[in-house]
């Protein structure tokens, strides 16, 4: 009999990749984020599967355990929203597609820079109402501007050969430079005074919470761009709403808002939205939003079905987990201390 899985958050386009192996898995998907309120559903299923914005926290977890469920499948790479050790207690085993296309982040992160720069989504309107007037729309040449970016990982080393690609003068920033990358590294305080555009692609944790926030603001140039297809967490969203409002910074688009996971894959156009700064930015001609879909390929999607099908796989055949995430080397931060990188699943 096929192992039944439990896919939250499933969207039509989820369905359609992972429907495709349905002779292998029993798939039942549920359209809501996994939280406290929904773990329920999950009962009397062999393994979870959930994305972004679902709660992967204590209470959920213990829920899990409780209903025999020992392993949990991330359809993203982000993992900010899974409470690490309580998983190691809870004996769940949780894993993640670290990679399914880092060009869809990356381009999306330049159709934002792009739109912004040359007001397109203004001027889409326009058109629209045979209103062909340019007043407004000047934007300036990418050519020989200074892009920084933060985190040269996957996305961010695909991001820095598209702006090669415009002859954009590249700088960034890391806590573990590429050796020999002959990527141009300097310091964060650097990236934020000598920056035209700045583009996140660090993961979120602790330290960098609200890395961009009043302080590191007033450090950056006046009329700064600033894109966000990371987390939402990165930036204080209230300090970003005010530097728009005192003209420091010229342009922003973000793909991750901090308070999204109640709003965001969600038809919530009926309804008042109690978030008054979302609510603002969103007012700004000078701001582009959108909902998290930097990764919304085909080949994205695809990719993320695969690879977690071989996840499923990997836990129920009893062996090495690859793209588990170690409980030991993130509590230790060495990768010596990880099981995984001894040839062991995390326990
Ligand atoms: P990656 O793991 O390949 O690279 C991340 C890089 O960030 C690494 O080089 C790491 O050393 C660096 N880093 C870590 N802490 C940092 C800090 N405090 N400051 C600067 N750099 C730091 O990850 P990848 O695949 O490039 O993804 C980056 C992020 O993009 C993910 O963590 C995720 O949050 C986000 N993402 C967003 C998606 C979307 O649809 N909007 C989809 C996929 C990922």
């Amino acid at each position: 009999m096929n192992k039944k899985i439990a896919i939250f958050d499933a969207k039509k386009y989820d369905i359609e990749s992972f429907d495709k192996y349905k002779e292998q898995f029993d798939f039942v998907y549920f359209k809501d984020r996994l939280s406290k309120d929904t773990a329920i559903l999950a009962k009397g299923s062999d393994a979870v599967i959930c994305f972004v914005n679902d709660e992967l926290n204590d209470e959920v977890l213990s829920q899990l355990e409780s209903f025999g469920i020992h392993g949990v499948f991330l359809r993203c790479a982000g993992y900010n929203n899974v409470d690490l050790a309580s998983a190691y207690k809870h004996k769940i085993h949780i894993a993640r597609v670290p990679a399914y296309s880092p060009h869809a982040i990356a381009e999306h992160a330049f159709a934002l820079i792009l739109s912004l720069n040359r007001h397109i989504h203004k001027a889409y309107i326009r058109s629209r109402d045979f209103n062909f007037n340019l007043e407004g729309l000047k934007g300036f040449d990418l050519n020989n501007k200074t892009i920084g970016v933060v985190g040269t990982g996957k996305i961010g080393r695909v991001f820095i050969d598209i702006a090669k690609g415009f002859n954009m003068n590249v700088i960034c920033y890391d806590p573990y430079p590429i050796k020999d990358s002959g990527l141009n590294y300097v310091s964060l305080d650097e990236i934020y005074e000598k920056s035209d555009i700045i583009s996140l692609h660090c993961p979120l944790s602790q330290e960098n919470h609200h890395m961009v926030n009043e302080d590191t603001i007033k450090k950056m140039k006046k009329g700064v761009m600033i894109i966000n297809t990371s987390r939402g967490g990165l930036i204080d969203s209230k300090a970003l709403l005010e530097g728009l409002k005192e003209k420091k910074i010229g342009a922003v688009g973000l793909d991750v808002y901090e308070e999204e996971a109640n709003l965001f894959y969600k038809d919530n156009s009926f309804k008042i939205i109690g978030d008054d700064v979302l609510s603002l930015l969103i007012t700004m001609p000078n701001v582009i939003i959108t909902s998290h879909q930097a990764y919304l390929t085909k080949e994205a999607l695809d990719n993320i079905a695969e690879t977690t099908i071989m996840n499923l796989n990997e836990y129920f055949g009893d062996s090495l987990i690859k793209n588990e995430l170690c409980y030991h080397c993130k509590k230790s931060n060495n990768p010596s201390e990880c099981y995984k990188n001894r040839g062991n699943r995390c326990f």
